[in-house]
């Protein structure tokens, strides 16, 4: 069903010099539109609420018009709320359930890879403001701190708005690299205040990474993820196996799957295979909770295993490329090959310098790190 059928119209821009329809009218055309969603049938009340919160939403932001076309984007408000809807629904009774004694400090959410921010935003508005200090949106695409936003960076005008109830705010970190999670963790949980992981529409290794970042401090007492596409190929193709700290682990090619969506259509495996590992997928997930949180060192353990089969499988590939590169030579330029071998891998260890004289007196420091392998070369 799509709003024109509602003879409502179908984005903010014709909202706004089209046909004005009241907030009564607009908040119906989104219940409407949501009542057609598998997932009205088990979450009606909920949806018909964040219905009447966006249409607040409309008349808060009805000024901004750029801002209110962001927000709403089509129907693509309504499509994140039905996504989000089981989540909310979760969350929410886990704060309820949540008895915080007096004067301990109130909890922090961090909705993982965010993206615009629809779940932070309705649950700001949803949940009470005496027990949950922050919503924090983290998401690689936010500007660092301190940098000056660029086109490719997420917009975070909505975010900044001072009437939240509950306060949100964003931090941009890449969840695949374990330092911007140690920095994830001690950020946001370093006052001692309870913390909840949400991940709603988390691709490949990103909910694997999700995990080990609640699995990785007992701070977080909460956590709601919604896997979204399966690993890649390539993991299978290089024989990986996905291990948790907790000592669970399965081989990647037991979820691995060929495919790419391409303008809006999926070119790869079959629907029946996709969720048949889909489904492996998130047991697998589910089995790297079990047992409670493990210890860091048993996470540092994982890692380096992880680290160390990468490494091999780098290796053995550099060695069948060196290999297939030799076939094709004659015996004399093997020989030369082999010769200049030891010079080749000094160059690749080097570390680069070049200091380069401006204007002004200035310098300007140019490092260009070939390959570090913590063999530093003397400056020549
Ligand atoms: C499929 S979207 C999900 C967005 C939102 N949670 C939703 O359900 O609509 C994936 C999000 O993950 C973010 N992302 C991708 N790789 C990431 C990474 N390595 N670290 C943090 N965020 C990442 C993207 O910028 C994007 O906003």
């Amino acid at each position: 069903m799509s709003s024109a059928d509602h003879g409502l119209p179908e984005d903010a821009d014709e909202d706004q010099k089209g046909t004005i329809v009241s907030n009564e009218e607009w908040c119906e055309w989104l219940r409407k539109d949501l009542r057609s969603s598998p997932v009205y049938a088990t979450h009606s009340a909920l949806l018909d609420e964040c219905c009447d919160i966006a249409a607040r939403w409309r008349a808060r932001f009805w000024e901004r018009k750029a801002l209110w076309g962001r927000i709403r984007r089509g129907r693509r408000l309504a499509k994140e709320l039905a996504e989000v809807a089981p989540v909310i629904a979760r969350t929410r009774a886990a704060i309820e359930a949540l008895d915080l004694p007096e004067g301990s400090p109130k909890v922090v959410i961090l909705d993982l890879c965010s993206g615009f921010g629809y779940l932070g935003m309705f649950l700001s508005e949803l949940l009470p403001a005496d027990k949950v200090e922050r919503i924090v949106l983290v998401d690689i695409m936010w500007a660092p701190h301190n940098v000056e936003r660029q086109e490719k960076h997420l917009n975070p005008e909505h975010v900044l708005d001072p009437n939240w109830p509950i306060r949100l705010t964003t931090s941009r970190a890449n969840l695949k690299i374990p330092s911007d999670r140690r920095i994830l963790a001690r950020a946001f949980l370093a006052h001692g205040a309870p913390a909840m992981i949400l991940g709603v529409h988390l691709c490949g290794m990103l909910s694997l990474r999700c995990i080990d970042l609640y699995n990785s401090c007992p701070g977080f007492f909460f956590l709601a993820l919604k896997p979204c596409c399966l690993p890649k190929k390539l993991f299978a193709n290089r024989g990986d196996v996905f291990e948790g700290a907790n000592g669970h682990w399965f081989a990647a090619a037991a979820v691995a799957v060929v495919g790419k969506w391409n303008q809006g259509n999926w070119h790869g495996a079959s629907r029946i295979e996709l969720e048949r590992k889909y489904h492996i997928w998130v047991a697998n997930l589910s089995n790297f909770l079990a047992g409670g949180a493990p210890s860091a060192q048993a996470a540092a353990a994982a890692e380096e295993r992880r680290a160390a089969r990468l490494a091999e499988f780098k290796s053995q590939r550099r060695k069948e490329k060196h290999e297939r590169r030799l076939a094709n030579k004659s015996v004399d330029e093997r020989a030369e090959i082999e010769r200049l071998r030891p010079e080749r891998e000094l160059r690749d260890r080097r570390v680069t310098l070049t200091i380069t004289p401006l204007s002004f007196a200035q310098l300007q420091l140019r490092c260009w790190l070939e390959v570090h392998t913590g063999t530093f070369v003397e400056l020549r």
